[in-house]
């Protein structure tokens, strides 16, 4: 089966500069990210905040271009941007990101704009445009009698809600949420989740999920790509992570997730300064803050390596563990 959305060696360099009179020195925000989701899959994409998770999104819909590698829709390479056909590709891909309000325009009813791509994209005639956007709000779990409210009458799981009818409306075959619910309480997170993940297995629309949190793509992916400084650490089914994390950094990340009624046992407490792309470590990047470092962490980077069982990991411990399999 063709992969709906397969990137390649992705790479994003920033220039940043430091101070007024600072020379500008290029960051590798994202550093060579392959991944594919297949159609109607959820991938899970999880590391803490400067990962470069969000750079990778905007990359995957076309927002931010590469300097390196390479996208593939569908089998086809990205059309270029503002062209006819890169307009039509946009509307079956879709971003929600952590802030409702920002998505929204405050001054237009939420019925307007859930509408709006139909309208933008000539997707049903005019006079069907009404039933599709109740059929949008009963989906999402809001009432049709609020299609006349605005942005500010109501909560933020509702405002998030309304983001995401809006996104379905064009019938994407793909949804980049970047933090979806970040921003709202963790009581309504939940009831958030289990309604994309409903919604996303009844309507087969492939997802990619970002999150700094962990136990938030528990529940929604089918598989989980890790990321540290810019690069994938680790990918495996989503059972598989949660079940037996390989990668120290994966190990750290799933140890502090609570399961309930069970004591945080064994909790790995990550060390030393979070990830900053600007002060790359030399070898593994994870290396100052392993565990398990060895020598050789310090001087040669990982690669990404098939570990058996349908996933990778790079690490140079996991590495030395796993035996191949002789011919
Ligand atoms: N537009 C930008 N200009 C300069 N640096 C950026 C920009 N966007 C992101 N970065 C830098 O790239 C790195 C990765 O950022 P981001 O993709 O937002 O990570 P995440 O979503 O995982 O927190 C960070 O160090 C961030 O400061
Ligand atoms: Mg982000």
């Amino acid at each position: 089966m063709t992969p709906l959305i397969e990137a390649r060696d992705l790479v994003r360099i920033y220039q940043i500069r430091r101070g007024l009179f600072g020379r500008p020195t290029p960051v590798r925000a994202v550093d060579g990210v392959s991944l594919q989701v297949m159609p109607g899959e959820t991938l899970g994409i999880v590391g803490e905040s400067g990962s470069g998770k969000s750079t990778l999104g905007r990359m995957l819909l076309g927002i931010d271009d590469p300097q390196e590698g390479s996208i593939r829709f569908q089998g086809q390479p990205m059309p270029a941007r503002h062209t006819a056909q890169w307009r039509a590709l946009r509307a079956r891909m879709q971003l929600v990101f952590q802030d409702p309000l920002a998505a929204l325009d405050r001054r237009v009813t939420i019925g307007n704009q859930i509408g709006e791509p139909l309208e933008i994209h000539r997707l049903i005639p005019r006079e069907h445009q009404g039933a599709r956007v109740t059929e949008l709000i009963r989906a999402v779990g809001l009432r049709p009698d609020q299609a006349d409210r605005y942005p500010h009458e109501l909560s933020g799981g509702q405002r998030q809600r309304v983001v995401i009818a809006r996104a379905l409306a064009s019938r994407p075959k793909l949804i980049v949420c970047d933090e979806p619910v970040s921003a709202l309480d963790v009581s309504i997170q939940a009831q958030v989740i289990n309604m994309m993940r409903d919604l996303q297995e009844s309507n087969g629309i492939a997802m990619v999920f970002i999150s700094h949190d962990l136990k938030v793509v528990r529940n929604i992916a089918d598989r989980v790509a890790v990321m540290y400084l810019g690069r994938v650490v680790e990918e495996a089914s989503s059972d598989a992570i949660f079940r037996a994390p390989q990668h120290p950094y994966t190990k750290a990340l799933v140890s502090s997730v609570p399961v309930p009624g069970k004591p945080l046992q064994g909790r790995v407490i990550l060390q030393g300064e979070p990830p900053n792309p600007a002060s790359r470590p030399s070898g593994c990047a994870f290396h100052p803050r392993c565990p398990l470092a060895r020598d050789i962490c310090r001087f040669t980077v990982p690669e990404l390596l098939d570990i058996g069982e349908g996933r990778t990991a790079a690490c140079h411990v996991v590495a030395g563990e796993t035996t191949p399999v002789a011919a």
